[in-house]
């Protein structure tokens, strides 16, 4: 595994430490990780055999709920912890439901902001989508330079993204004051889409030690924090809910879309451990 040529790192990239964007898209069967990343990804998979499918739980969560926003003519988006582009990106799903569909992706890895800009640009798509790297720890900076790319108008409704992302902020941080900031700068009309990990009500299977996962974690770029249900869903205070409010990402709206990753946790969408939610703001 470790004898796969690595691909050359952009500028500023950390091959000290396993980076959580990289090691998500090797689980996903992307190509952006480096072996230190697939070492890290080996042990993790020890833990949690289910994790490459969890992932890509996930993925369909953020596909699905793109989806369905593109279908209620939501036309622009600003994703935050965007990753790096495998399967299933917010501007592919949704220009196929609307061609004239903007995003601006952001993410702190700089190896996740090169693998978004390069296909935009070799497919000539810049100028209606863009990439920044920022930390979403900044909410008036992000905003700034996302208006800044002329990608989003901010008089019409926004599809602020935020999947897989908020569990990296720990609970010594102000995640919720950081979600009401961004929310204040939407206009009305606007959609609030995103998910969590969780221990809340979350049933286990033999060989699952996801405790030692987080453990893991420690070691990487961004260790990740578990929240209780009623944390998660104070993310949407103020919100109308999109039916059926908060629920397990492998459960969500899975009628609108193939989600065979989902299909493996239909007896038991807990397994996961993730929730996701899509609220609008009234
Ligand atoms: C688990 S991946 C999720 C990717 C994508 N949103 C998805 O759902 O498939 C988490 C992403 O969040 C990014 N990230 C972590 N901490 C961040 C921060 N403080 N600011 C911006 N992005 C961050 C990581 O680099 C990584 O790309």
């Amino acid at each position: 595994m470790t004898t796969r040529h690595d691909p050359e790192a952009p500028e500023g990239v950390d091959l000290e430490r396993p980076n959580v964007a990289r090691v998500y898209d090797w689980f996903l069967g992307g190509s952006a990780d480096w072996a230190v990343d697939r070492e890290f990804g080996t042990q993790v998979l020890k833990q949690f055999p289910e994790v490459e499918t969890f992932a890509r739980v996930g993925r369909d969560f953020l596909g699905r709920g793109v989806g369905y926003l593109a279908r209620q003519g939501i036309t622009q988006f600003l994703d935050i912890g965007s990753g790096v582009p495998t399967v299933g990106d917010v501007h592919r799903i949704a220009s196929a439901i609307d061609p004239g569909s903007r995003v601006v992706y952001v993410d702190i890895e700089p190896v996740a902001v090169a693998h978004s800009q390069l296909p935009l640009e070799r497919e000539g798509l810049l100028g209606r989508h863009a990439v920044l790297q920022g930390d979403v720890r900044d909410p008036a900076d992000i905003w700034k330079r996302a208006l800044e790319t002329g990608v989003l108008d901010p008089r019409r409704p926004i599809g602020l993204v935020m999947v897989g992302l908020p569990y990296f902020l720990g609970p010594g941080e102000p995640v919720h004051e950081l979600v009401r900031r961004y929310l204040d700068f939407l206009p009305s009309g606007s959609y609030f889409l995103s998910s969590h990990l969780t221990e809340d009500g979350v049933t286990r299977e033999e060989g699952d030690n996801r405790e030692n996962v987080q453990e893991l974690y420690k070691k990487t770029s961004a260790p990740f924090h578990l929240r209780s249900r009623a944390a998660f869903a104070a993310f949407f205070d103020g919100m109308e809910m999109v039916e059926p409010g908060i629920d397990w990402m492998a459960a969500w709206h899975l009628d609108e879309a193939d989600s065979r990753a989902s299909d493996r946790f239909a007896g038991d969408p807990t397994l996961t451990g993730g929730l996701g939610g899509l609220g609008r703001k009234p």
